[in-house]
């Protein structure tokens, strides 16, 4: 493969729809490359804004908007983000064949919407999942739960993502609240939620998988050590690399992640997420591209979740290599704010074999991810203990 120089006439260049703290990072890893990294989103000094060659602000759900970007801009790749975009616009692009639409447009779509990539794991390629069913109306997930998914259940919008208006359901008299809360907090109000039956896991992880070319120059896949994870209310506050788990276990994950990322096709990473009990395994959702809960392979891998997205983007050699063990904890807003400060980094980085980063989001929500901790330690029991210190020691302020 050939690499261009940035911001010359021959420059490789990548559009980057989402601006987050994980299009960050993947900006600086493809920057080391010689990538010419343009970074769009929908609101001014998003993190990638803040290290890309260029930056643009724009409302990404807007078909029209995308492709006149993608028609000034006229990148080789165009990698997103986020899931709140008009996917239409990407697939039909891809279909001029100008440029490659990371993974592929059809994963972008089929992803973005609980009912596409559910529908396709549990009937077409028969993966276990829970219990599932959609409901266009309060009646309708009424019947769904009473007549079969029962309780504790989730309820979630087809379209959202960090637990947004998702919420679990112990029995019959919170099912109108949880309807409510998903119609009105979904990204796009489809008209249809989704209904899980609660899988009773003893843990979950993200299994980071890798389609990239090996030396042959054929797609070969990857799987990264298992990242096991917590989360709260919908968004995750903490994540281990390795959980340790079963080989039966591990290797059916494995297999699930390579007929799911298979199925989707393309080149790239993809974080799959899987609940585990015993030596059961079940589907849960997949990104077709870096996941949140892999930050920490900044601190535990050769090659980080990043690098192994770039370089496989790229048709590059990967080496999904585990270095040492380590976590990452969440360093979350705790204050409504714009342009917020931050003190007690110098406390946080005391800890040893750790490390900050904060993303420079321009306003602070009181849950909001506003920065992680990492650390590395000879086990993630360790690592854990120390990362969540040094997520404490970060005091975010209005002034
Ligand atoms: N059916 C289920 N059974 C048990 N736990 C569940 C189920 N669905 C969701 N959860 C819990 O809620 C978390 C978030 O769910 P899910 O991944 O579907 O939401 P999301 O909005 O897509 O979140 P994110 O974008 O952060 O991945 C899961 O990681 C898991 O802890
Ligand atoms: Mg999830």
């Amino acid at each position: 493969m050939t690499i261009g120089t940035a911001l010359t006439g021959k420059a490789t260049r990548a559009l980057l729809l989402g601006s987050g703290e994980l299009g960050k990072e993947l900006t600086i890893s493809l920057q080391r490359y010689g990538v010419e990294v343009i970074a769009v989103d929908r609101y001014q000094n998003a993190p990638a804004h803040q290290v890309a060659h260029r930056s643009y602000v724009i409302d990404m759900t807007d078909a029209d908007a995308v492709k006149k970007l993608i028609a000034l801009e006229n990148p080789q790749y165009i990698i997103p983000e986020i899931e709140a975009i008009a996917t239409q616009a990407l697939a039909d692009i891809e279909a001029e064949g100008l440029c490659t639409v990371v993974p592929n447009a059809r994963a972008i779509q089929l992803t973005m919407n609980r009912e596409g990539i559910r529908t396709l794991v549990a009937e077409h390629l028969k993966l276990p999942t829970s219990a599932y069913a959609f409901a266009e109306s309060f009646e309708a997930l009424q019947a769904a739960v009473e007549k079969g998914i029962g309780y504790p259940c989730f309820i979630k919008p087809t379209m959202s993502s960090s637990g947004k208006g998702q919420s679990m359901v112990k029995s019959a008299d919170q099912l109108k609240a949880a309807w409510d809360y998903a119609k009105s907090s979904g990204r796009v109000d489809t008209g249809k939620v989704i209904i899980e039956a609660k899988i009773d896991f003893d843990f979950e992880i993200t299994l980071l998988t890798v389609r990239a070319l090996n030396q042959q120059g054929e797609i070969q896949t990857y799987f990264c050590a298992p990242i096991g994870h917590v989360q709260e209310n919908g968004d995750y506050r903490e994540s281990w690399q390795p959980q340790v788990m079963s080989d039966a276990s591990l290797k059916l994950s494995q297999e699930i992640a390579f007929k799911v990322t298979n199925e989707m096709g393309g080149l790239g990473l993809f974080g799959v997420e899987l609940f585990i009990k015993g030596n059961d395994v079940w589907f849960s959702e997949v990104s077709p591209r870096p996941h949140d809960t892999g930050m920490v392979t900044m601190v535990t891998q050769r090659q980080s979740e990043f690098d192994l997205h770039a370089r496989a983007i790229l048709g590059l050699p990967v080496n999904i290599e585990l270095r040492n063990e380590g976590a990452s904890a969440v360093i979350l807003g705790g204050v409504n704010a714009k342009g917020v400060v931050y003190n007690g980094l110098a406390e946080a980085l005391a800890i040893p074999d750790t490390d900050v980063r904060l993303f420079g989001k321009p306003e602070a929500f009181v849950n909001r991810r506003m920065g992680v901790a990492l650390a590395t330690a000879d086990n993630t029991g360790d690592a854990r203990h120390k990362a969540i210190k040094a997520a404490q020691s970060v005091v975010i302020s209005s002034r």
